[in-house]
């Protein structure tokens, strides 16, 4: 056996995230769905994507737009049925690509018959399958816990006198995983799934699942203010007893054993922003991987930029996920300009990621340059939308993909779901697909250049830069990055007999192996 055989699928891979609703809607009727998938296989396989990962498509009532899960074994009807999916996995993995799903544990929908048994009363059977406590003496809230969405993480229940527990939305009540019976239900759950061939799934919340056993009170770091903002409210607190609890190490240590039957990857949406704190998340035994979201939150500097990579990369090496946007966040070109220099810049960025440890993952239409799509405020859907102040919701990121300079872009005959504004035709994928220098074509160079290199996997990276100025510069193996994140030209020194193997606009090696890089321009070569 050759070292590849035994090598994970994943290590060296490309993701992609597909939100489902907005992908592609093969039956006109606003949503897309598993055949419009179907159809844009052969448009991923083109661009080099290695896996999907595919945002919930369980039966839910939609609160929370699919991370309100009702069922977890079966398909919402609007995304189509059990025999679709399977078509999906069948097609992708003939086309050479894997599928990843979203697993929601933290939480159910107050939909699931689970809940809607326990709210029956103390004495149900399904009680103890999530977290219910008696009021505060004064008949409060048990604890000072705030959910993510802002406003106290505990909803009052009129039946039984008690509070249950919920870190996002009253419609989504937490699990109690320190019940047997739910580590139980989800072994059964991931079996499921992993037996309908799917190779992986990211564990949506991964740090919420346990609760401190005590239920503490976390101490408060700011007054405070039930009406501000959602992050504020809940940076108002440090985070000590109800989320990243150690004990969760225990369910994921349980998870990997599954997983690694199958071969299938374990990663989770491990939202912590620090380096060390990631690295703890993931411990030898646990999830083979974490997304990592300090790129969504710097600004365009080189020193945030440094600082968003260097550390990280050093301690956690092949375990992160690198993505530079996702469906809870303005898109990476907006927040770098809402222009051509974000696309650039996200770009550019997007070519860091791709030679570092780890596995990038871009997010549906980063390989378009898109910007957020404009959603008029009477048409915003994301339940966060009034009280997000910082950035207005996540409308903006999940509207339609634009695939074509037809209605509602191509992506339905009927209105879609999200109503946006119609894009620009230079934004389709139809006008950019095989058009030299448009943002599709950089993207797709990028990932087929990434499959001729040799395979990076184990070998160290080595910083070239000084640590300070606008130019970010790395090597590992036979390959070089180089990226310049100021608004001026700036120029790098090559070794002799290195040669240039991808470029995100015109840059030649002079013959003193000069190379004039513009700004936020980004360049690969092979050195000697
Ligand atoms: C994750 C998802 C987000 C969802 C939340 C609650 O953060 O990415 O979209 O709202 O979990 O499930
Ligand atoms: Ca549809």
């Amino acid at each position: 056996m050759t070292l590849s055989d035994t090598k994970p699928w994943w290590q060296g891979s490309f993701g992609y995230q597909i939100y489902i609703r907005s992908f592609a809607d093969s039956n006109n009727d606003g949503y897309g769905d598993f055949q419009g998938i179907r159809s844009k296989i052969p448009y991923l396989k083109d661009l080099g994507i290695d896996f999907l990962w595919i945002t919930p498509f369980y039966p839910s009532p939609m609160a929370d737009w699919g991370y309100d899960v009702a069922e977890y074994c079966d398909i919402d009807p609007t995304f189509g049925n059990l025999d679709d999916f399977d078509a999906l996995v069948e097609q992708a993995h003939e086309s050479g690509i894997k599928i990843v799903a979203d697993l929601v544990p933290n939480h159910t929908s107050d939909q699931h018959k689970w809940f809607k048994e326990a709210r029956k009363g103390p004495e149900n059977e399904f009680r103890d399958y999530y977290i219910w406590k008696d009021p505060a003496p004064d008949g409060g809230p048990p604890n000072n816990w705030v959910a993510y969405f802002g406003g106290p993480a505990w909803t009052f229940d009129e039946t039984s006198g008690q509070y249950y527990m919920h870190l996002f939305l009253p419609e989504q009540p937490d699990l109690n995983w320190r019940n047997p019976k739910i580590l139980e239900e989800f072994d059964q759950i991931l079996r499921f799934w992993l037996e309908r061939g799917v190779d992986g799934f990211r564990i949506d919340v991964a740090g919420g699942l346990m609760k401190d056993e005590q239920f503490r009170s976390n101490p408060e770091i700011t007054p405070w203010d039930p009406e501000g903002d959602r992050w504020e409210q809940f940076e108002s607190f440090e985070h000590r007893y109800d989320i990243f609890q150690k004990e969760n190490h225990e369910i994921f240590r349980r998870w990997r054993s599954i997983f690694d039957e199958y071969g299938a990857y374990l990663h989770g949406e491990t939202y912590i922003l620090e380096p060390s704190g990631l690295a703890e998340l993931l411990p030898g035994d646990g999830m083979h991987g974490g997304f990592w979201f300090e790129p969504m939150h710097i600004e365009w500097d080189p020193s945030e930029i440094r600082r968003s990579i260097v550390e990280v990369s050093e301690l956690v090496g092949e375990r992160i996920l690198w993505a530079a946007g996702s469906h809870d966040m303005p898109r990476s070109p907006t927040r770098f300009g809402n222009n051509d220099l974000g696309r650039s810049r996200t770009l550019a960025l997007n070519v860091v990621f791709s030679f570092l440890p780890g596995v990038p993952v871009i997010y549906q239409g980063e390989e378009l340059g898109l910007i957020d799509g404009d959603v008029p405020e009477e048409h915003k859907l994301d339940p966060v939308a009034l009280n997000d102040k910082q950035f207005g919701g996540r409308d903006g990121c999940r509207t339609p993909m634009p695939w074509s300079s037809g209605s509602n872009n191509g992506f339905s005959e009927t209105q879609p779901w999200l109503i946006s504004k119609q894009r620009d035709v230079s934004e389709t994928a139809e006008a950019q697909i095989g058009k030299p220098e448009s943002w599709h074509s950089f993207y797709k160079e990028l990932l087929h250049t990434r499959r001729s290199l040799p395979d990076l996997t184990g070998l160290a990276v080595t910083w070239l830069d000084s640590g300070q100025g606008p130019v970010i510069w790395y090597e590992r193996g036979p390959v070089g990055v180089v990226v310049n994140t100021s608004s001026e030209t700036e120029t790098v020194k090559l070794s002799l007999n290195s040669e240039i193997v991808y470029k995100t606009s015109q840059m030649e090696l002079s013959e003193s192996q000069e190379v004039a890089i513009p700004a936020a321009g980004a360049f690969v070569y092979l050195r000697d």
